[in-house]
């Protein structure tokens, strides 16, 4: 697949992506469903449903090319302000996307992660999610991590919640506390901070993702809508990525 696509990009004129730098955690805002659909007539949900055939299509890229994790930002804690109908059709397609994938998930090796607030989610939503989780949890390939009822602020708000219990009950004292100590809280302890955030549909903010991980992330945005993404974005993005340079606060 990544030849395909070296050979490509080459006559685009886009440098081939070198096999030594591949971000190891991709991390997507997969926005831009609604005006898709909106673009072409349709009802809000088909934006939605076609997104889903973009998580497939990046999922299978992405691991091609060399991606050990992949996060995709799926339904947010402020995404409950929609609409009834609309949460009530996000809730259903984690079932949908898993009934269909599942079993090729398991085919590639991938390991199906969430993070988020299982507490808030239907039943049918969080059974399909956990069948998901423990049919894969011994797969070593590309991690899926699905941030699903995921929010930043409610991720440190209980972060520093748990901590303080912990001061409470004598287990730690404040003096103890350190940025390692912090992120092992954090929802996505299981994952190394992301590589490269990707933001779709020419959003340019973050809107409540990651705020802690992201902190030396390379940003990458584009004007294309999540359905319209295709694995050509994904090696443009990554080709980019390539060309930065990662500093952390030191010279290069
Ligand atoms: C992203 O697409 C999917 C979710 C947030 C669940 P949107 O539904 O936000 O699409 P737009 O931004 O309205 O076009
Ligand atoms: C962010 O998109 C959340 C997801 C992609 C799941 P939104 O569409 O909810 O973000 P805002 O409201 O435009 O900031
Ligand atoms: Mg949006």
């Amino acid at each position: 697949m990544i030849e395909r696509f070296q050979k490509w990009m080459r006559n685009k004129g886009v440098p081939t992506l070198s096999d030594d730098n591949i971000p190891r955690h991709i991390a997507v805002i997969m926005d831009g469903n609604g005006r898709w659909a909106n673009r072409k007539g349709l009802p809000r949900f088909a934006g939605h449903h076609s997104g889903m055939k973009a998580v497939k299509r990046i999922t299978i890229a992405a691991d091609a090319m060399g991606v050990k994790y992949l996060t995709m930002y799926a339904f947010s804690t402020e995404n409950w302000k929609r609409p009834k109908e609309e949460v009530d059709f996000l809730m259903k397609l984690p079932q949908e996307f898993l009934a269909i994938e599942l079993q090729e998930l398991i085919d590639k090796n991938v390991q199906v992660r969430m993070m988020g607030y299982k507490e808030d989610l239907p039943e049918h939503t969080l059974r399909a999610i956990e069948e998901a989780e423990s049919k894969t949890k011994n797969n070593t390939g590309l991690v899926l991590n699905f941030a699903l009822n995921y929010g930043s602020r409610r991720e440190l708000a209980e972060t520093v919640k748990e901590i303080a219990k912990r001061i409470e009950s004598g287990e730690l004292s404040a003096e103890q506390i350190t940025e390692e100590q912090i992120e092992r809280q954090l929802l996505s302890s299981h994952l190394p901070d992301p590589d490269l955030l990707i933001r779709t549909s020419g959003e340019l903010r973050l809107s409540n993702f990651m705020l802690w991980q992201l902190a030396y992330s390379e940003l990458w945005f584009t004007d294309v809508y999540w359905p319209e993404f295709t694995e050509a974005h994904l090696y443009e993005a990554i080709a980019e990525y390539q060309r930065r340079t990662r500093r952390y606060g030191g010279l290069s």
